[in-house]
């Protein structure tokens, strides 16, 4: 564990301090660099889905020749991979899958991760859980030293949503129903603000274990393997 920073790859071109898009844009060309040399002509890849994802989407495209297909973790991410004409496959027409590229809301020094801010957690888990590597693409807004300053999004089951409530606000935080928003899944999101996560594994079980729950956006159990970070100085490598 730890965080250790291995390599800087990017330099901005201009040699002027780089925007946060910048960074996104710099971090996705550094995900399809860390990748294209390990693809092969059937490699399917298993895209996340936001606006750091976006990017990478946008420099796939340039390198759709070299892989078979894509499976999305939303139907945003989907249309998005069909406008650029990679073919977008159902998970469970895909029995291997080498990498899953995606963003996150916070990750720690032990590459645990909070994702969710736009609602696709379970689907992102779902593609994660695939894949041989996940390569986490951020920008250093993101990196923090303890999980839960980002509200952490909770999947429920319609239903469930008040049982769920009374159960997350007995953990010690606040949870907020995330109004007018329903998931690919058809369900709903409540998200839980002021909690210290101490142990991002323990509190990812427990919170799935919740009856309703459908999942949580603590991503630790299975965190990710790499994370390339934009900074105004260049993309760092941490692992
Ligand atoms: C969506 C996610 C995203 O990865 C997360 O919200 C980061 O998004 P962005 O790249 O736009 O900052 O988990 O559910």
């Amino acid at each position: 564990g730890g965080l250790r920073i291995i390599a800087v790859q990017f330099e901005s071109a201009t040699g002027t301090t780089m925007t946060q898009d910048e960074m996104k844009q710099a971090v996705a060309q550094a995900a399809v660099d860390h990748i294209q040399g390990r693809l092969e002509d059937d490699s399917i890849i298993g895209v996340g889905t936001g606006s750091t994802a976006n990017c990478f989407i946008d420099a796939l495209a340039k390198i759709k020749h070299r892989f078979a297909g894509a499976v999305a973790s939303s139907e945003a991410t989907a249309e998005r991979l069909r406008g650029h004409g990679i073919e977008v496959l159902d998970l469970n027409s895909v029995s291997q899958m080498e990498f899953y590229i995606d963003g996150a809301d916070e990750f720690d020094p032990h590459l645990n991760l909070v994702k969710g801010g736009g609602g696709a957690l379970t689907r992102e888990k779902i593609v994660a859980a695939v894949a041989k590597e996940f390569v986490c693409i951020v920008d250093q807004s993101k990196q923090v030293d303890l999980l839960g300053a980002f509200p952490l999004p909770v999947e429920v089951i319609p239903m469930a949503r008040s049982y769920v409530g009374r159960q997350l606000a007995a953990l010690g935080g606040q949870p907020q129903y995330r109004e007018g928003f329903v998931t690919d899944n058809g369900n709903i999101i409540l998200d839980l603000h002021d909690l210290e996560v101490l142990d991002p594994k323990a509190l990812e079980a427990q919170i799935n274990n919740m009856v309703g729950v459908v999942t949580n956006g603590l991503f630790a159990r299975r965190g990710a393997d790499i994370i390339l970070m934009g900074t105004p100085d260049g993309v760092e490598t941490i692992r």
